[in-house]
């Protein structure tokens, strides 16, 4: 049987390194609020179109996926050599506290993982999450529904940030949610020790 994993190792591996296409475009219309200062994490980077625009944009970068071929291919952007990239199972892996000035998330939904996300913020650090939300299902009627958003639920889960653009659902492109939210200057006291 081919697991989800093997699914995306082969579709990394049949990629051409100059197929991987631009980052994000609500990424890329968000720029005034990912400035470049310090550094950004990119979960689930897959082979690093937004890196490549977060290390543009000035940031130190970091990329972690589970897929090595994803990781190869985000090597060979046109800054690839510096990136940080880090082979990790997001369901297992730890994320250092408070260290990023913005962290992104884009077509990857763990709930477990939201907690670290908010930690792994620094006092005003933002993080850009997108994914689709359950209108996707009209659509895709065989999609996972596991892996699909409430409508609002971002906005819900991420509770302890700052809303600064909230688009539940994006209105332009009704199955994808996203937000760009920001880790108040003195994080909610006991919020971070666990
Ligand atoms: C839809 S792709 C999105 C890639 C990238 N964020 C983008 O927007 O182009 C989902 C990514 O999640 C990665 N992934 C799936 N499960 C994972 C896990 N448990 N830990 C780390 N990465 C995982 C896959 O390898 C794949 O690169």
């Amino acid at each position: 049987m081919c697991s989800d994993m093997d699914r995306w190792e082969e579709k990394y591996r049949q990629a051409e390194p100059d197929s991987v296409g631009d980052a994000d475009a609500t990424l890329r219309s968000l720029a005034r609020w990912f400035d470049g200062a310090g550094q950004a994490l990119d979960l689930a980077c897959g082979a690093g179109a937004n890196l490549q625009w977060l290390h543009r944009q000035g940031y130190r970068v970091t990329g972690m996926d589970r897929s090595l071929e994803a990781l190869k291919l985000a090597c060979r952007q046109p800054d690839g050599r510096q990136f940080r990239l880090i082979a990790a199972d997001l369901e297992t892996t730890e994320l250092p506290h408070q260290c990023y000035a913005a962290i992104i998330v884009v077509h990857y939904l763990d709930r477990t993982l939201f907690p670290a996300i908010v930690r792994a913020l620094k006092p005003g650090g933002r993080l850009f999450y997108k994914t689709f939300n359950k209108n996707l299902l009209q659509q895709r009627p065989g999609f996972n529904p596991d892996f699909v958003l409430e409508i609002g639920e971002l906005q819900r889960s991420f509770g302890e940030l700052k809303p600064r653009v909230i688009a539940e659902p994006d209105t332009g492109n009704p199955v994808n949610s996203w937000v760009v939210m920001e880790q108040p200057e003195t994080p909610a006291a006991g919020k971070d020790r666990a």
